[in-house]
C-alpha cells in the first residue's frame, strides 16, 4: 500500500469500462464485481465460483471486499444440499461465476429456491479475463495525467501518460480498444506506443494498437529476431504541445532490453524491473546468473540514482492486496530498493539464483515471447497461453 512518503494521494478511478450494471435481478456485470471486490472493507456478499477446482485455482477473481468460494458445479450436480451447506450462513448475496456465464444461470436458479438470494456474474470468467479498471494516478494539480489500465485477471497493469492532446501509451493488453477509447475520450492522439519490454506472461497489444497510428517503441534487445516493425526506443519521447519529457532508462536484468520510462522525474513506469513485492524474474534468457547481475546493476546504478520518492508504477500487481482501495497499485522507489537491496551484490545474487531454482518458468512462456516477436497466432490459442495469473516476479 502507499506509504506517507509517496509523492501522490490515492489513485482515483476514473471509469468502468464499459460499465452496463443494469442488469436485471441479481446478476452483476464484471465492473460490478471489480467495485465490489475492491471495497476496502469485506460484505455479506460472495463469490461463489462453479469452475472445476483446479482451473478455479489456476486464476480467479479476488478481493478484500467479498468472501470467494469454489464450489464446483459438479458437486450442485451430485449432493445437492452439501453444496448449499458449504455457502455462509451470513451470505446477503450470492454472485454465480462460471466460464462464461452460461451454467451459472442453473445454480443462481438452484439458490433462490431455497431462498438464497443469488444472481449470475454476466459473461464469466471470459469477461473478467478481458476486464479492465482505469484509474488516474496523477494529482488533479497535476499538468499532465497518468492513468494506470489494470486488467486485474491477470494482475498486468499499462499505462497511458497524457499531456494536452497527446498520449503515450505503455505495456498495452492485447485489448487495444481500452486504450483508444480512452484517448478519445480524453481527447488526445496517440504519439506513441511502447513496451517495457518483450512480455512472456501476457500478449503484448502495443504493436497493434499503433499500427497505422504511431511508431511502437521497443528495445532492439528484447525486439531481436522478430518480425514486428519497431522503432527502437528513444532517449526521450516528448508528449503534449508543451511537452513534457519522458525520459527512457535502459534496466537490463529481467530482459536485456528492459526499459523504464521516467515522467517528469516523478513517476517511473518500471516494467518488470521492480515489482511491488520483488523483481522481475531474470531467467528468461537462459542466462539467469549472468542477468540477475545486469539485474543488480540496474537496480542500484540506474534506479538508485533517481529520487526516492519516485513513484513506482509497475508492470504487475501479484495480490489483490497490491492495490489500494481505488484499485491503484503505486509504490515507492526508495521503500522497494530498500526491501531489494538490503543485501550486498553477492547476497543479492545468490537469493535472486536461488528464488530463480525454486520458481520454474510456466512451460507457456516461450511460446507468448514468440507470439509478442510477431508470430501468428489463433485467437483461440491466445486465450489459452494467457489463462492464469502472471508469474513474472521473484518474491523475496
Ligand atoms: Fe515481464
Amino acid at each position: 500500500m502507499q506509504t506517507d512518503s509517496d509523492p501522490t494521494p490515492a489513485g482515483r478511478r476514473e471509469v468502468s469500462q464499459r460499465s452496463a450494471a443494469n442488469h436485471a435481478g441479481m446478476d452483476i456485470d464484471v465492473a460490478a464485481l471489480d467495485r465490489l471486490l475492491t471495497a476496502p472493507e469485506q460484505s455479506d456478499d460472495v463469490i461463489l465460483d462453479t469452475r472445476d477446482a483446479s482451473v478455479a485455482a489456476r486464476w480467479h477473481p479476488d478481493g478484500p471486499g467479498a468472501r470467494y468460494l469454489n464450489i464446483p458445479y459438479d458437486e450442485f450436480e451430485g449432493d445437492q444440499d452439501a453444496a448449499v451447506a458449504q455457502l455462509p450462513e451470513n451470505a446477503r448475496n450470492v454472485h454465480v461465476l462460471c466460464a462464461r456465464g452460461i451454467s451459472a444461470v442453473d445454480i443462481a436458479e438452484i439458490l433462490r429456491e431455497r431462498g438464497i438470494p443469488a444472481g449470475i456474474v454476466g459473461g464469466g470468467m471470459a469477461a473478467w479475463a478481458r476486464y479492465h479498471r482505469i484509474v488516474r494516478v496523477t494529482r488533479p494539480d497535476e499538468a499532465f495525467a497518468i492513468y494506470q489500465i489494470v486488467r486485474p485477471a491477470k494482475g498486468c497493469l499499462s499505462y497511458l501518460v497524457v499531456s494536452g492532446k497527446q498520449a503515450l501509451a505503455i505495456d498495452c493488453t492485447r485489448f487495444t480498444d481500452v486504450y483508444r477509447e480512452l484517448s478519445e475520450r480524453l481527447g488526445a492522439t496517440l504519439i506513441g506506443v511502447a513496451d517495457t519490454h518483450l512480455h512472456a506472461d501476457h500478449v503484448s497489444g502495443c504493436s497493434k494498437l499503433s499500427s497505422g497510428v504511431a511508431p511502437y517503441y521497443l528495445s532492439d534487445e528484447d525486439a531481436n529476431g522478430g518480425t514486428l516493425r519497431y522503432d527502437s526506443v528513444p532517449r526521450t519521447i516528448e508528449v503534449g504541445e508543451t511537452p513534457i519529457r519522458v525520459l527512457s532508462l535502459p534496466v537490463p536484468g529481467h530482459t536485456l532490453g528492459s526499459t523504464a520510462f521516467h515522467v517528469r522525474d516523478r513517476y517511473l513506469v518500471s516494467g518488470d524491473t521492480l515489482l511491488p513485492n520483488g523483481v522481475g524474474r531474470p531467467d528468461l534468457g537462459n542466462r539467469a546468473l549472468e542477468w540477475t547481475e545486469y539485474l543488480y546493476d540496474s537496480l542500484t546504478g540506474v534506479l538508485g540514482k533517481c529520487d526516492p520518492s519516485t513513484a513506482v508504477l509497475p508492470a504487475h500487481a501479484g495480490a489483490a492486496s497490491d492495490y489500494d482501495s481505488d484499485g491503484a497499485c503505486i509504490r515507492n522507489l526508495g521503500d522497494l530498493l530498500a526491501a531489494q537491496l538490503s543485501a550486498d551484490r553477492s547476497l543479492f545474487v545468490e537469493r535472486v539464483s536461488s528464488a530463480v531454482a525454486k520458481t520454474a518458468q510456466p512451460a507457456e512462456y516461450a511460446e507468448i515471447r514468440r507470439v509478442n516477436l510477431g508470430v501468428e497466432t489463433p485467437e483461440q490459442r491466445v486465450a489459452e497461453l494467457e489463462t492464469g495469473v502472471n508469474q513474472c516476479a521473484l518474491k523475496r
